[in-house]
């Protein structure tokens, strides 16, 4: 670690708000109650501040990260490109800054003990039959004792207190296995969890890469990562959030009911039980911003947590296919799927058979993913228009379908119906396999509106002695307006010059 101060305006949520335009933004002036908050986001394809939230010191953002345009402008590209630079950075190895408490902005505000409290904040509630308000843009920030290594995820809290909240470790994670692994030995894990971050650190939190997960902040925004020491446990956190929230997961175990709480699979999850957090302080800005994501509703594009998880699933089924087929030219996990059920890859397939191949790649390196929809380069896998006519006309059931079953499932998934495992199904919409682009047959070729480009001659006979032309080649070499004398032409001199057609339907002069 080095001791040069980093800029702490450049990755934080406050400067990330003010690159958005209106398309993407809506600043609330009206004053608004905590109880209406979660109709004003559900569905809403804006990410939202509302600037005065009654009884709350702080502004309130939500949908920050819930259009994969907006986590694209984090990144500084496109919306097709972002799955590629997000692999890119992650190539690369982050690094952290220490920086003192003084210098860092998330160190303004210091509350300790009895003087900090959740009731506070401006937590609402986001589904009507959510257990209680949820804490949902928290991303935890653990120390591994077995690596070292900072463990970093995005985790939701109940409040069930002042300073007491449920957190959700029933899914297989790292923090879980860290969590059990403690409290069986009856330790405790101190936790901070992280509030009001750019769309790049919710990128990186969702990651789970065996290394240093606050390095993966860094990697990803391709900048050093200011890290200041907690004041009551002994973690290092960005230095350039809105608000950190310090405390420990207590040795008890899953002890307390979590839940029911509207799941990111658009469906509520019930009551579970869970670990405690709680709370030891509370450190912010002093214009602090808190956040809150969306996770559930009618609309799953529009929530942080599909946005999220689709770029997830896409790196994970990226780099397995980097390895299994090597020509992949995208991947795209429908958010409309929750970002991690139906997954699309385009693929240019070097030899016979490698578009099962990528199926069977898919089905095994995640969990999550139980269907895979290949298709060539050729179909736009974010277009849903596309991807139905690739499956009209370029899949066959008896032979394009890979169905297996008895894979690790997603525990929530409510048509396991109470089943252990999954079962997935792939597939393959690719053309039958063809060397070279060239060599499509005729009825494979995709009809385009004319293009009149190739060489100018100054006949059309000179034109087809150079060599077998389709008519809008023979059009564009003479500069034909509108193709009749064209026509013309070629009735007067097809018995004269000998005119035919080859089996594509080219013209040409016989020998
Ligand atoms: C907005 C959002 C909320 C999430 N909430 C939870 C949660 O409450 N519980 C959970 O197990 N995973 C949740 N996840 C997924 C985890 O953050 C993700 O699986 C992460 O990689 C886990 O990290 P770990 O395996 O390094 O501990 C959430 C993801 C997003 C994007």
């Amino acid at each position: 670690m080095t001791t040069n101060a980093p800029n702490f305006e450049e990755f934080s949520l406050a400067s990330f708000l003010k690159q958005l335009d209106a398309s993407n933004f809506h600043v609330e002036d009206k004053p608004q109650y905590l109880s209406d908050i979660a109709s004003e986001l559900e569905g809403n394809p804006k990410a939202v501040l509302f600037n005065h939230i009654h009884d709350s010191p702080y502004p309130l953002c939500g949908n920050v990260a819930a259009s994969r345009e907006r986590i694209a402008k984090a990144f500084n590209t496109s919306k097709e490109n972002l799955l590629f630079e997000v692999a890119a950075r992650l190539k690369k190895t982050g690094e952290l800054i220490q920086v003192d408490s003084h210098q860092a902005p998330v160190h303004e505000v210091i509350q300790k003990g009895d003087e900090c409290d959740l009731t506070q904040l401006p937590i609402h509630l986001q589904h009507g039959l959510d257990g209680a308000p949820y804490i949902s843009s928290s991303m935890d920030v653990v120390m591994d004792p077995s690596t070292g290594w900072t463990n970093v995820g995005i985790r939701r809290l109940m409040v069930t207190g002042r300073r007491k909240a449920g957190v959700d470790l029933v899914a297989p994670s790292d923090l879980r296995a860290i969590y059990i692994e403690q409290s069986q030995k009856g330790k405790r894990v101190p936790v901070s969890f992280v509030i009001g971050s750019s769309p790049i650190d919710h990128v990186a939190a969702t990651m789970r890469i065996p290394t240093d997960e606050l390095k993966l902040l860094s990697a990803l925004r391709g900048k050093p990562l200011g890290v200041v020491k907690c004041i009551t446990n002994d973690l290092w956190v960005p230095a350039d959030a809105q608000m950190i929230l310090e405390g420990y997961l207590d040795e008890h175990g899953h002890t307390t009911e979590e839940g029911p709480y509207g799941e990111f699979l658009g469906y509520y999850g019930g009551v579970k039980k869970n670990p405690v957090f709680h709370l030891t302080a509370i450190t912010h800005r002093k214009d602090c911003i808190f956040q809150t994501s969306t996770i559930s509703g009618a609309e799953m594009s529009k929530t942080d947590t599909a946005q999220l998880s689709a770029l997830r699933t896409e790196v994970v089924v990226y780099r397995a296919l980097e390895i299994a087929v090597r020509e992949v030219k995208g991947v795209y996990a429908d958010p409309a799927s929750g970002g991690t059920f139906n997954v699309r890859v385009a693929l240019k397939q070097r030899v016979p058979g490698e578009a099962k191949s990528a199926i069977a790649a898919v089905f095994a390196c995640m969990a999550n993913v139980k269907h895979v929809y290949i298709v060539d380069p050729d179909i736009d896998i974010f277009s849903s228009e596309q991807m139905e006519w690739a499956m009209a006309t370029r899949f066959q059931a008896d032979k394009d379908m890979i169905f297996a079953t008895g894979f690790r499932a997603m525990p929530l998934d409510p048509s396991l119906q109470e089943a252990k495992t999954t079962a997935k199904l792939g597939f393959d919409l690719t053309l039958p396999f063809q060397f070279g682009d060239d060599a499509r047959a005729m009825t494979y070729r995709v009809p385009k509106a004319p293009t009149y480009s190739g060489d100018k001659f100054d006949s059309i006979e000179a034109a087809l002695q150079d060599g077998p032309k389709f008519f809008q080649e023979l059009m564009g070499a003479i500069s034909s307006k509108d193709g009749r004398e064209v026509i013309r032409w070629l009735e007067d001199h097809h018995n004269s010059q000998h005119i035919a057609r080859d089996k594509e339907g080219k013209y040409f002069i016989q020998p």
